[in-house]
């Protein structure tokens, strides 16, 4: 198999590095084009290959992963268009183009794939919303998910729920964040250094996360499993009540997937 990136952003980059970390192809099976060549530089070093245009990308690789901004790709496509053909196996990662509209712009004689990752990607922690709609093999989906579980988890969903899912594994690493640095905020308030606050909300945030994966039960029974009768936590509890954190984050979330519809 060889593999072709077109664009090598943040994206780009962290599914680059899960590929070369699980040894899914040699690096010198894969072909990568940006804009600014010059800052592939990393990867020209571990042997793969930088090339120049992004038609060069498409002769050179059969499974091509389309790693641009949403705004530019019907302008990278028409650009590679006349280099296409059914030897393609085209994977978009693009926010706001589900298969639907995405196969109007593709050639009907090549296979696509709608993926969604997120940016815990970066440090092999994603998890990608793949979409069960598009122009595909089953051949081409299985490579599919041997390259996004190279950087997380994989999720095969109905079109349906794509967009709504990528909104949640997508955008929602930013609340975390967010979260993150309030609660870090408060800590140092209250005296701990900056740094010791930020590993352990961190390590908490990901333990709890664990439990609730394995737990599999509704959260509010985790939550009241911390909650001593009179003690301090459900204190805490009362005040995200008071300043409707649970209606906020509802709404962050249903924010994301309007703006989403409307790209
Ligand atoms: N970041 C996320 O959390 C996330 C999550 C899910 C999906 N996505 C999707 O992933 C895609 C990429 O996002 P990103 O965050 O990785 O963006 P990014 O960091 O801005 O990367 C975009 C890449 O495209 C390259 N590029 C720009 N114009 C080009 C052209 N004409 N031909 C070839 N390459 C070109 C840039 O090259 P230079 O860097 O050399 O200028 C850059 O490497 C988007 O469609 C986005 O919707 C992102």
């Amino acid at each position: 198999m060889t593999i072709g990136f077109i664009g090598l952003g943040h994206m780009g980059s962290a599914i680059l590095n899960g590929i070369l970390r699980n040894n899914l192809v040699p690096a010198d099976s894969i072909y990568v084009s940006r804009k600014h060549p010059e800052n592939a530089q990393p990867f020209a070093a571990q042997g793969v290959h930088v090339l120049l245009s992004n038609s060069e990308v498409i002769q050179a690789a059969d499974t091509i992963i389309l790693a641009i901004k949403p705004n530019i790709l019907v302008s990278v496509l028409e650009e590679i268009r006349e280099n296409l053909n059914s030897r393609h196996l085209l994977i978009s990662i693009a926010a706001g183009w589900p298969p639907d509209r995405l196969q109007s712009v593709i050639p009907e004689d090549v296979s696509f794939i709608c993926a969604m990752p997120n940016v815990p990607a970066s440090v092999g922690a994603g998890c990608t919303i793949l979409n069960e709609k598009g122009r595909y093999s089953e051949e081409h989906m299985d490579t599919v998910r041997r390259i996004f579980n190279s950087i997380g988890t994989t999720h095969l969903v109905d079109n349906r729920y794509y967009s709504a899912c990528g909104s949640l594994t997508g955008c929602s690493p930013a609340f975390v964040f967010e979260f993150i640095e309030s609660l870090c905020d408060a800590a140092v308030l209250c005296g701990i250094p900056k740094n010791l606050a930020l590993s352990l909300t961190a390590e908490m945030l990901s333990g709890s996360a664990q439990m609730a994966i394995h737990a599999g039960s509704h959260p509010g029974i985790l939550k009241d499993s911390v909650c001593s009768p009179g003690g301090t936590t459900i204190e805490g509890i009362r005040a995200l009540h008071e300043h409707g954190f649970h209606a906020a984050v509802m709404d962050a979330y249903i924010r994301a997937v309007e703006k989403g519809n409307r790209l």
